[in-house]
């Protein structure tokens, strides 16, 4: 596989983390931020989404899981994905990009 076009795009990853997006496992880069790590899922469709990478539109706004059970929302865009993260809900916009 042609890996070129990753090379910038990611903060630097040994490996992969698996994560749980709506019921289904995904392993994503490991010490990337989790729009980046739905950019790796689906290159496309992200790259090109109505996003605006800085925390003003909240178009890629999650809801996941606390250790403590509580549901919790935050940007894709701003937050580090986690080994074992358990995303439950995405916003439109990400349910439509990640399909
Ligand atoms: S991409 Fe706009 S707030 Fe995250």
């Amino acid at each position: 596989m042609d890996n070129t076009w990753r090379e910038g795009l990611f903060e630097k990853f040994d490996g992969l983390v698996q994560i749980s997006i709506c019921e289904a496992t995904a392993e994503v880069p490991e010490n990337n931020k989790l729009l980046r790590c739905f950019q790796f899922i689906r290159a496309e469709t992200v790259s090109l989404g109505d996003y605006c990478w800085n925390g003003e539109c909240a178009n890629c706004r999650v809801w996941y899981k606390t250790d403590a059970g509580e549901t919790k929302s935050a940007l894709a865009c701003r937050m580090y994905v986690e080994p074992g993260l358990v995303i439950t809900r995405l916003s439109d916009c990400l349910k439509c990009d990640l399909q």
